[in-house]
């Protein structure tokens, strides 16, 4: 494992690796502090977008392993803008053990990846989030008694970059897959069939609808995201006419199992996709699920300079 750019990459016992990873790591800073495995190792953090998780948790996740982390800002960069992806790539290899990157255009990230000699992370690019899944995967096997394989993960709302990289990781651990978007909002096809391989091996099920109600009725977790993802913004005003009838709210969550648990990435748009009642809900996991970026990166970080 040189990089982590994508959970397509990586084979089921990798991941399912680096989720036990992540719960001893957690264990070990929750019992007083993590050893200093990256000691003397510094991570650069390449930042197109805004960001509090990634960027607070990247680093964080490196100040307890001993190492260091520079953010560099989309201002001081200017990546292939004021220089080329290759030439940005060969430069901070020289310089920093390990690189992390949240880009626009995906193929950046894999521009980034082909010149770096040193690892790099995929922080979100337009197409997924992987680090992003792992924490995710990570809360849902602490919640379900470190147990994946058959968990019914339903996704409601935008077929986006954070759905991507969910749907790849539920096919690639065993858990089934729905989720319900708006026509033509859908997840984009390639990641569709890739995932139907991976499912196919895992024996985990796939379901693409549009009824949200349809969709939550077995579910043992609710996920949602933003309607509008970064970039996207000119398309505001045209996404928050379509997507009111996928906001998950009591009503929607009522219609699961009584056990269910309800995730987002965030930032949350409160009131739109998500209401203060279900994320401030007996049901939400949403900061449990944030603090778990730290545990997941962690062990994405000791796991690719161990
Ligand atoms: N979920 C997530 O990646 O949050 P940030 O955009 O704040 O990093
Ligand atoms: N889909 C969102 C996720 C933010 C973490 C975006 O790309 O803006």
């Amino acid at each position: 494992m040189k990089d982590f750019l994508a959970v397509a990459d990586h084979s089921p016992e990798v991941l399912q690796g680096l989720l036990n990873l992540a719960v001893e790591l957690k264990q070990e800073h929750q019992a007083g502090g993590n050893k200093p495995v990256l000691k003397d190792k510094t991570l650069a953090m390449i930042f197109q977008k805004p960001s509090l998780r990634t960027r607070v948790s990247f680093d964080m996740a490196m100040r307890h392993v001993g190492g260091d982390a520079l953010y560099l800002s989309p201002a001081e960069i200017g990546l292939g803008k004021r220089e080329s992806i290759a030439d940005v790539a060969r430069v901070v290899s020289g310089y920093v053990e390990i690189i992390m990157a949240r880009v626009f255009a995906h193929e950046h990230v894999l521009e980034l990846a082909k010149w770096a000699d040193v690892p790099v992370i995929n922080g979100l690019s337009d197409y997924n989030h992987p680090c992003q899944a792992m924490a995710d995967a990570l809360t849902i096997y602490e919640n379900f008694d470190h147990q994946l394989k058959g968990l019914n993960v339903t996704y409601v709302g935008d077929g986006n970059n954070v759905a991507v990289s969910l749907l790849h990781v539920c096919a690639k651990l065993g858990m089934n897959f729905t989720i319900a978007n708006p026509l033509g909002y859908d997840i984009p096809a390639e990641a569709v069939s890739e995932a139907r391989k991976f499912a196919a091996e895992s024996g985990s099920n796939i379901n693409l609808l549009t009824d949200p109600e349809e969709a939550v009725h077995y579910a043992d977790v609710i996920y949602t995201d933003t309607w509008t993802s970064m970039g996207q913004e000119e398309e505001t005003q045209k996404r928050a006419a379509v997507f009111p009838p996928y906001q998950v709210n009591a009503e929607l969550v009522s219609k699961a199992k009584d056990t269910v648990i309800v995730m987002h990435c965030l930032p949350a748009h409160r009131g739109e996709e998500i209401t203060d009642e279900v994320a401030d809900g007996p049901h939400s996991r949403l900061f449990p699920q944030a603090h778990n970026r730290l545990h997941a990166q962690k062990a994405i970080l000791v796991e690719l300079l161990g």
